[in-house]
């Protein structure tokens, strides 16, 4: 099989490892890639957004297999477009996408199809989510409904806060269009962890779970990122509690989509927070995580081609998925300024190290005169992977220090279970009532 898969960070690199260890496989590309796919595959030098572009190579290089990764060509239709052209896809189709592409959607699926999620009232009038605000006194969260790159979020603990998020997305319109409808969510407590099951449009994959980190610093200090790494399976995860998420919230919106006429094929990724009342969905995405991928990719048993083609002909049913038993830790490496402004063009040493128990997904690489430097905030994630949590984090770790550019930086904490615990915990010297 000839096989495109549209993206170009560390996610995508991930999957091209992990497809190039399918039998069945007999050439890759990656559109637009990076310094890593290079080495395993053939970049095309077409952006992931271009969704006119991409049937047009794909047809050119006779491809029988278009694997998307990020969300915005999936939003913007391009499993339509290849699926018009004749060209088979793994992703979900635009209505499907919007799932994640519109908080509004995913909320209301999840009314019809009785998901647990938080309470919610969307609005599209400043005015009214204003006033809103001021008879809920409780903390709330403010979202921009539209896609906002993970940045239109707000946890809002007090009037001021949640009332200068509604009024950036509203009438600073930071985020464009996308913040012209705003949900005001309830704010939910305890742990969170990403849920990834294939999905055919009819059945799922058992799922698979990971846990990722998305603020810069350690302990959850600074700002929000692309996310800063990941670990998996969490120390939490069992089968009681993977049955629970499937029958209560994986399997009721699939069979939703599908009751309206509009499956869901693909990767469903819910993000769920385990509230004391249970687990509760705080979003859908329409793909794999990232960084979640480079630590489940790892995990899966089988053959993914096999797996993506029963997704799209609705054979997951006779495609068992399995995941591994191991433990994967991944540590997202970064340039001096990220998420602000930052340089690139800085040569990466010690790719090259031969460290067992250990891999390199890049992101923001390019080759240059043979070396590979850096071409963006989130540079590499380096993976470790061991028996346990606390071998997998080691062996990520020991990496890393083998690792240099001018400027890199890291967080500390990953898959720290401890330390993740005690983010979400509640403070003990805190005044309650
Ligand atoms: P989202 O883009 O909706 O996933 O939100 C980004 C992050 O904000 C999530 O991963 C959570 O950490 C946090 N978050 C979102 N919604 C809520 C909520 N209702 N209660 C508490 N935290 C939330
Ligand atoms: N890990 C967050 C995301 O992929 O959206």
């Amino acid at each position: 099989m000839k096989v495109l898969i549209v993206g170009s960070g560390a996610r995508e690199h991930a999957l091209a490892w992990r497809l190039r260890q399918s039998p069945g496989l007999t050439a890759l590309w990656v559109a637009s890639g990076n310094g890593g796919t290079a080495q395993i595959a053939t970049n095309l030098n077409v952006s992931p957004g271009d969704v006119e572009a991409i049937p047009k190579y794909a047809k050119g290089l006779g491809i029988d297999l278009v694997v998307v990764g990020p969300e915005q060509p999936l939003a913007a239709g391009l499993v339509d477009r290849l699926d018009a052209a004749g060209i088979p896809a793994f992703g979900p189709t635009q209505a499907a996408a919007q799932i994640e592409s519109s908080k509004g959607f995913a909320l209301e699926l999840m009314r019809e199809a009785g998901v647990p999620c938080p309470e919610f009232n969307s609005f599209q009038d400043e005015t009214l989510a204003l006033s809103f605000l001021e008879k809920h006194s409780e903390p709330t969260v403010i979202k921009a409904d539209g896609l906002a790159a993970g940045k239109g979020v707000f946890m809002c603990r007090t009037f001021e806060e949640a009332a200068s998020a509604v009024r950036a997305c509203m009438s600073q319109r930071v985020f464009g269009g996308a913040g012209d409808t705003v949900v005001i969510e309830e704010f939910l407590e305890g742990p969170e962890v990403s849920v990834f099951a294939f999905s055919d449009g009819e059945r799922l994959s058992p799922p698979v779970a990971a846990c990722d980190y998305k603020r810069l610093g350690d302990g959850d200090e600074g700002p929000n990122t692309g996310g800063m790494g990941s670990f998996a399976p969490p120390d939490f995860w069992n089968e009681e509690l993977a049955g629970e998420i499937t029958r209560t919230i994986m399997e009721p919106v699939i069979h939703a989509l599908a009751r309206r006429g509009t499956p869901y094929r693909g990767v469903l990724y819910a993000g769920i927070m385990l509230t004391n009342q249970g687990p509760k969905v705080l979003e859908f995405n329409c793909r794999f995580g990232d960084p979640e991928s480079q630590v489940i990719l790892p995990l899966l048993v089988g053959d993914p081609l096999d797996i993506m083609a029963a997704c799209l002909e609705g054979q997951l049913a006779d495609t068992p998925v399995e995941w591994s038993k191991r433990n994967y830790a991944g540590v997202v490496m970064v340039s001096a300024g990220y998420p602000e402004k930052y340089e690139t063009g800085f040569e990466i040493t010690g790719l090259d190290a031969d460290e067992k128990n250990t891999n390199i997904f890049h992101a923001a690489t390019r080759i240059e005169s043979g070396r590979v430097v850096t071409n963006g905030g989130r540079v590499i994630t380096v993976v470790g992977s061991g028996e346990s949590l606390a071998e997998a984090r080691d062996a990520a770790y020991h990496r890393v220090q083998s690792i240099g550019f001018q400027g890199a930086s890291y967080r500390g904490d990953i898959a720290d279970v401890e330390a993740r615990t005690r983010l979400w915990l509640p403070d003990p010297a805190a005044p309650t009532g």
